[in-house]
């Protein structure tokens, strides 16, 4: 898996996190195939990657359209003859108290961050299970482990991605095929942006220490390199998990007190 010229597939890679993550695999020298719904931003990409050298592919698809999903990874196994690793990490927030975020917000982003990861193991498996190889990684969040207030229906998709990549990593036990996810903090990326136009003025910004989604990317490839169950790139974040499974009363009152601050 760590050996050059290792095919690496990333969902949502026309910015942010997995713009990041094509160009940290890249340096270590793996072949890219990105896929995101914004062509000219993943073209500019294949450019750069090209000119250090390196291949990449890029599919325009929606991951929240399983046939869209299924058409990337064919299209990269097709190009390159495998897939060795799958980055699930598509996603959108949409922000709002769980009383005034309409039932539409919570399909969505069902569809979007649960679903199209679930299309995503899917369509990989069925390459990876040929030679029983692979790696997976599905990009969660801290808040799929505690949801905060005002983001209930992103930390539930969230949430759901986690049990997911749990019950399919035991599934798997046994094969060469690891699953794992990944937990960022708040990373400066576009998704604020994103999340504040889609919310229709409902509001709940992010809180907590702030980290880069090149430190995301990192965590990513030293994951691939070591794998874990879950990768925290701001590794303090652990200390969150462990506090609210043991006295989640406590990490309620932290939260309420931090929102309205
Ligand atoms: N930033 C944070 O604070 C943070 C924290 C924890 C976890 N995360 C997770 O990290 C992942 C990446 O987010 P980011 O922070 O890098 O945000 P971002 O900069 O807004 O990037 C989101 C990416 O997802 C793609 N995307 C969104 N909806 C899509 C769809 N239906 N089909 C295909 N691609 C879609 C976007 O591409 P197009 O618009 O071109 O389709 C873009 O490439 C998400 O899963 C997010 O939940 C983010």
């Amino acid at each position: 898996m760590n050996s050059p010229g290792c095919v690496v597939a990333v969902t949502g890679a026309s910015s942010g996190i997995g713009f990041a993550a094509a160009r940290a695999f890249s340096r270590e020298g793996a072949q890219l195939a990105v896929a995101a719904r914004r062509r000219d931003r993943l073209d500019a990409l294949v450019k750069e990657i090209e000119v250090s050298r390196g291949k990449a592919l890029a599919v325009e698809a929606d991951v929240s359209v399983e046939a869209d999903v299924h058409r990337f990874v064919d299209e990269t196994v097709t190009m390159y003859g495998r897939i060795d690793v799958m980055i699930n990490n598509a996603g959108l927030g949409i922000r709002g108290r769980v009383e005034e975020t309409p039932p539409a917000d919570f399909e969505r982003l069902m569809k979007t961050n649960f679903m199209g990861t679930v299309y995503g193991c899917q369509a990989a498996l069925k390459h990876m299970r040929v030679r029983n190889e692979g790696v997976i990684l599905n990009v969660s969040s801290i808040v799929g482990h505690r949801a905060l207030p005002g983001g209930s229906a992103y930390g539930a998709s969230k949430a759901a991605q986690i049990s997911l990549t749990e019950a399919l990593r035991v599934e798997l036990q046994g094969t060469g095929i690891l699953v794992m996810s990944v937990h960022p903090i708040a990373t400066q990326t576009e998704f604020s942006a994103v999340a504040l136009k889609e919310s229709g003025g409902r509001t709940g910004a992010p809180v907590g220490p702030v980290q880069t989604a090149e430190q995301v990317a990192e965590a990513m490839v030293r994951a691939v390199r070591r794998p874990r169950p879950e990768v925290h790139p701001y590794p303090m974040a652990r200390g969150l998990v462990a506090l609210n499974a043991i006295f989640p009363s406590l990490v309620d009152r932290w939260a309420g007190r931090a929102r309205k601050s």
